[in-house]
């Protein structure tokens, strides 16, 4: 049996920590949790009948996990994964894997030491089969070259209510950021996982009706080496939507929240427009074929009850079992790419101009610590 901890009890993590005490990971245990809110531990504690720890390095010294979920706010990610990290305990992080891509550098180098150690992150969209789906059409070429990208979040709503509740949501101080850093990191991470990383951004962000000091509402253009990308999201309009469309010239990918269609063109457009004796192409050679792939009943059941986290929990355990952390289903590494996507929407956004990938990331880091003095001068 797997030993896992979880650090940070509250929404998210005391999820996991429940679904471990469920046994819906079936080789695993929970051991301990730790929580620095005092009542939140011993409340968890006493209802559940596990060790409880106000430290976490003193919860991993005295129970010896064989895993930590980390599910804190943000800017603690790191340090916490690195204590992990150097006393050899494996880690799962919940995402983002930090504020800063140059915070985040700290932890990928330590990992980099430890080859052996497993380091995952909760990058719980990637479980989507819709989007492994679309990943393996791609990747066989069923697109062909990709022409367009357009990304719609805006049905991850979030009320004031939410952006009150811990203190630290929605601020640079305590979140180190809003919608981008919190909401579309998971968007963001499956955007560079289907179609790779842009090589140039120019971001808008707002604050639309909500008192927080951070974005809610963000439209972002990739530049990439043939096609661009438009991403749109915010977490204020009601309905929302959410759709991602790829499409290349041997078809195209619309992908929305249950269900993707696939639509192959049986000639690819550069046919089509090198054979067309008409003006706009023959309709004989316009000819698609189409399929839909649904999200499925029995994984909507599952995510209902436990959430598409239960799935990365799961893979989790499984890896450490095995010890191959090429098993996981998102190494923590791979937590750069999408915050790096997200340093450079925001600096664009703050400088009003496009940034160059790779951005340079102590740059960001310097940006932020000005933003964290302006809001508090703000807010007092
Ligand atoms: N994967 C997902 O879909 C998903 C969904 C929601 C939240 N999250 C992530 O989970 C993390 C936590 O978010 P939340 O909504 O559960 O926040 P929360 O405020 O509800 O819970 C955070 C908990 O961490 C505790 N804590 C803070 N600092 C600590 C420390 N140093 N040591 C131990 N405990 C500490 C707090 O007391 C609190 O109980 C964030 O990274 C968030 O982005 C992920």
């Amino acid at each position: 049996m797997i030993k896992l901890a979880v650090v940070g009890i509250g929404r998210m993590g005391g999820r996991h920590a429940r679904n471990l005490i469920k046994g819906v990971v079936k080789n695993a245990r929970l051991v301990a949790v730790c929580d620095t809110d005092g009542d939140r531990l011993s409340e968890f504690c006493d209802r559940y009948k596990v060790a409880g720890f106000a430290d976490h390095i003193k919860m991993i010294e005295e129970v010896r996990p064989d895993g930590v979920i980390i599910a804190t706010p943000h800017y603690s990610h790191v340090s916490i994964a690195l204590d992990c990290v150097e006393r050899d305990v494996n880690i799962l992080v919940e995402k983002p894997i930090s504020v800063t891509v140059k915070e985040a550098c700290r932890l990928t180098d330590a990992l980099a030491e430890k080859p052996r150690l497993i380091a995952a992150i909760m990058f719980n969209q990637r479980t989507n089969r819709l989007y492994r789906k679309a990943k393996q059409l791609i990747e066989g070429g069923a697109l062909g070259d990709i022409q367009r990208v357009n990304f719609t979040v805006t049905d991850w709503y979030r009320t004031q209510f939410y952006y009150d509740m811990g203190g630290w949501r929605a601020s640079w101080s305590g979140e180190g950021g809003g919608t981008l850093i919190n909401q579309c990191v998971h968007q963001l991470d499956i955007l560079q996982w289907l179609i790779g990383m842009p090589e140039n951004i120019t971001a808008f962000c707002r604050t639309v009706d909500r008192d927080i000091t951070t974005e809610n509402d963000v439209t972002a253009v990739m530049r990439y080496k043939n096609f661009d990308c438009v991403f749109t999201a915010s977490t204020h309009e009601l309905p929302g939507t959410r759709l991602l469309e790829i499409a290349g010239d041997r078809g195209k990918l619309s992908i929305g929240k249950y269900s993707m269609r696939y639509v192959r063109n049986k000639m690819s457009e550069r046919e089509v427009n090198a054979r067309a004796t008409r003006d706009y192409g023959n309709s004989q050679d316009k000819k698609t074929v189409s399929r839909t792939y649904r999200y499925g009943l029995s994984r909507l059941i599952f995510d209902g009850i436990y959430g598409q986290q239960a799935r990365i929990l799961k893979n989790f355990a499984s890896a450490i079992e095995n010890s191959d952390r090429d098993m996981l289903i998102a190494r923590a590494e791979e937590g750069l790419n999408g915050l790096s996507l997200i340093n450079a929407m925001n600096r664009s956004a703050w400088l009003g101009e496009s940034v160059t990938m790779p951005a340079d990331c102590d740059r960001y880091a310097d940006m932020l610590a000005e933003k964290i003095k302006e809001e508090k001068n703000i807010k007092g």
